[in-house]
């Protein structure tokens, strides 16, 4: 775990009482001098052999790049597969293999498109991108990519690819689920734990889409336009910090284009700011069918071409593709130089080297319980309780003795929809089966189907009738919905509203599920609902009606005892929304401007930075539920923030309490407000977090950093970050509409 950003530790003993202020602060510097000099003594070692491991690597690229034809270097820097790349047997270069995807190691697909269907390559169902942000722990982040790493090894592959890190500019996103937030700050956070714990394992991780690919609809093609503001402030640094921070071993370029030249290839974005700015010195693989031309694509910075469709072609072959026989062509003709080819035939074996390709690689695991604890683990973290009236939840084992379960949800499985990151796993649990482990002999359980997945299905009226007339016969009804995946990546016309490759058609419920959820609160007050999916849905039919709603995501393989130890209390939820929810679509930003899904050749972000809660709350939007909402069953004192600002940084320091009785956790988020600026800039920013957990009576004093970054913005004009000295407010809360205390200072 080298090289991995020690948390913010916490000082004092669990009840201990806080004396002075000051003397606080000086322990805190006192105890982070002595904690960064014993860092410095212990891993300098390690730093000096990773360095001379790295330069030996460097030493031996060269010398094999010397004994390389150029046919062979070109047969490195394109596919010879669905998910491989040539090797050169010749010299001890093997193949390159990846796979997807971000929550799980894809089934086989053998050599060709088609999946091998021979068994053994199931793996870990982890929960989605979108719920494992939703824990904002990045502790599980690396938990989560340690389990895929050591999958992927187990599997034989080389790369993985994931994670997806674009941001949420709109709710319709059929990719959402596998994403994690509309805050480039929480993703940064997330993406360099989850690197972390893949690369740790020897294998590497493939940052993905760089970048604008915040849409399905036009993905292929589409040219994104957004200000140099937007491009710095919300849509890159989180790629910045999975290069800078989390040191990614390759990066996937998107499908679309940037400012009229397509993301893969795009000059500025690939050649000056993440190989210029950034220094990455990974390969950038093209999105499988991203490159369309070869000089262009050569020159502009993608060094190895995957997944380009030669289906249309009498005799497919990748000696077609763009970086094969055209690029030699080029190659020998003069009109490209050879050191452009040795550059991404370099990178490529740098990231062999990272990756162990050449010598032995410690032994993965796969599909183990571990691995599936881990999974729940997220998934206890990850599902957040949106709504809990008349503290309905926790439900009572020994009270509540008969519950209707309702909805096709409950019993559906999901790890094979959404597309390319699509997973076999041993098992699902689905949320029905969850409840039934849980609530054993002593509890009736009703099931219910209330209405149906299918094309255009709408509301069934006997479907409906049959759900209120059980949950009128129970306690307490829990209604399953939401969004779904499909269930076959080949068929798209699945109903997946999850899904690569398509947009949800509107945030409506589908499937006539707000008349059910409607007519079954009718029928028992005592009704929660259950959601899954990527992302928000209108809740407005039913919203007031209903007491308890838990946002669930995708949760992954135990996902279903997850949400049942949160539904009978066993977990204390602790989750938090990574992306607004709105009341109704049109209040999101892009939408009411109407710049989404843009005229299928453009789309302007004229929204600019205000993306999500920058948005709703700088413009007074109230939302359904906020960015970083998130209940529990107990409850949290703020203490007054003591703030240190000095040399433009500032350092805060707070109590925080649990005065409820039940342990649980809280993440305390710091929001940053510029009072005076000479751009207009958000009502306030995320800069820094933690989860901390505490048992009843518990407090502990937490202290955040915030550096130089988190009080700048990104100036256009004079193309760089400026922080413009004056007063800022530090307001600290439990989600971006809910801060408990703020404080002024002046830098
Ligand atoms: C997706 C990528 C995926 C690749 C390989 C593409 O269609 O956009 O996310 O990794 O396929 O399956």
């Amino acid at each position: 775990m080298s090289g991995w950003p020690v948390r913010h530790a916490v000082w004092y003993a669990p009840g201990q009482t806080i004396k002075t202020n000051k003397i606080i602060m000086k322990n805190v510097i006192v105890r982070t001098c002595v904690l960064s000099a014993l860092w410095l003594l212990f891993n300098r070692p390690a730093v000096q052999g990773q360095q001379q491991a790295g330069n030996d690597a460097e030493a031996k690229i060269e010398s094999l790049l010397k004994k390389m034809t150029l046919e062979e270097k070109i047969g490195m820097i394109h596919a010879n597969s669905s998910f491989t790349s040539t090797g050169v047997p010749r010299l001890g270069i093997p193949e390159l293999t990846t796979s997807d995807g971000p929550h799980g190691v894809r089934p086989e697909h053998g050599r060709d498109w088609e999946l091998d269907n021979k068994g053994g390559d199931s793996s870990t169902y982890l929960p989605v991108g979108i719920t494992l942000a939703s824990t904002w722990n990045p502790e599980l982040g690396y938990a989560f990519g340690s389990v895929l790493g050591s999958e992927a090894k187990y599997r034989g592959k080389d790369v993985i690819l994931g994670p997806g890190i674009n941001i949420m500019r709109t709710p319709l996103n059929g990719r959402n689920f596998e994403y994690m937030s509309e805050d480039p700050y929480l993703i940064s956070k997330m993406a360099v734990g989850y690197i972390k714990g893949v690369q740790d394992q020897g294998i590497s991780a493939s940052l993905k889409h760089f970048m604008g690919n915040n849409q399905e609809i036009s993905r292929s093609g589409i040219n994104v336009e957004m200000s140099e503001r937007a491009l710095r402030e919300i849509y890159l640094p989180g790629f910045k910090a999975a290069v800078m921070e989390g040191n990614v071993n390759t990066v996937m370029g998107s499908y679309n284009k940037l400012r009229g030249e397509y993301c893969t290839y795009n000059d500025y974005l690939i050649n000056k700011i993440l190989k210029g700015e950034w220094g990455f010195k990974g390969l950038v693989m093209s999105d499988w069918g991203a490159i369309h031309s070869t000089k262009e694509a050569l020159l502009g910075g993608a060094d190895l071409e995957m997944g380009t469709d030669l289906s249309m072609l009498p005799n497919p072959d990748y000696n077609k593709f763009y970086f094969a026989d055209p690029a030699l062509k080029l190659v020998r003709s003069g009109e490209i130089a050879e050191s452009v080819i040795d550059d991404k035939v370099r990178r490529i074996l740098r990231v062999m080297y990272k990756t162990h390709m050449f010598d032995k690689r410690t032994p993965g695991a796969y599909a183990t319980k571990e691995h599936a604890m881990v999974a729940r683990k997220v998934a206890e973290e990850g599902i957040i309780l949106l709504q809990n009236k008349k503290n309905i939840l926790p439900l009572n084992k020994t009270t509540v003795k008969t519950i209707a379960v309702i909805g096709a949800n409950a019993n559906r499985e999901n790890a094979m929809g959404g597309g390319s990151s699509q997973i076999r796993p041993p098992y699902e649990v689905t949320p029905l089966k969850g409840l039934q482990n849980l609530a054993g002999n002593n509890i009736g359980i009703h099931f219910e189907q209330g209405y149906t997945i299918a094309r255009n299905a709408q509301a069934d009226p006997a479907l409906i009738q049959k759900a209120a007339d059980a949950a009128k016969k129970a306690d307490v009804a829990i209604v399953v919905g939401g969004w779904t995946h499909g269930y076959d990546y080949n068929k798209w016309d699945d109903n997946a509203f999850d899904a690569e490759g398509f947009d949800k058609p509107d945030m409506n419920m589908p499937f006539g599920q707000d008349e059910l959820i409607s007519a079954v609160v009718k029928a028992n007050p005592n009704t929660i609902v259950v959601l899954y999916g990527g992302g928000p849905i209108d809740m407005t039919a039913w919203v007031n009606k209903v007491k308890g709603i838990i946002q669930a995501g995708y949760p992954g393989l135990e996902g279903g005892n997850a949400l049942a130890e949160i539904i009978f209390g066993d977990v204390n939820p602790s989750g938090k929304l990574t992306m607004t929810f709105p009341k109704k679509l049109e209040d999101s930003p892009a939408h009411k401007l109407g710049e989404y899904p843009g005229d299928s050749i453009n789309v302007h972000y004229k929204e600019d930075i205000f993306v999500g809660y920058r948005y709703f709350d700088t413009y007074k939007v109230k939302p359904q539920f906020a960015f970083g909402h998130g209940l529990s069953y107990t409850s949290f004192k703020y203490g007054k923030p003591l703030i240190n600002a000095a040399n433009n940084m500032a350092t805060v320091t707070m109590n925080i309490q649990n005065v409820g009785s039940k342990a649980g956790a809280e993440v305390v988020q710091v929001y940053v407000k510029d009072r005076k600026a000479s751009v207009r800039r958000p009502e306030k920013e995320l800069k820094a977090f933690q989860k901390v957990t505490l048992q009843p009576g518990e407090a502990k004093l937490l202290t955040f950093t915030l550096n130089k970054e988190a009080f700048s913005f990104f100036d256009d004009k004079q193309m760089q970050w400026v922080l413009e000295l004056g007063e800022f407010d530090i307001l600290v809360g439990s989600s971006s509409q809910d801060i408990r205390v703020r404080s002024r200072i002046k830098l």
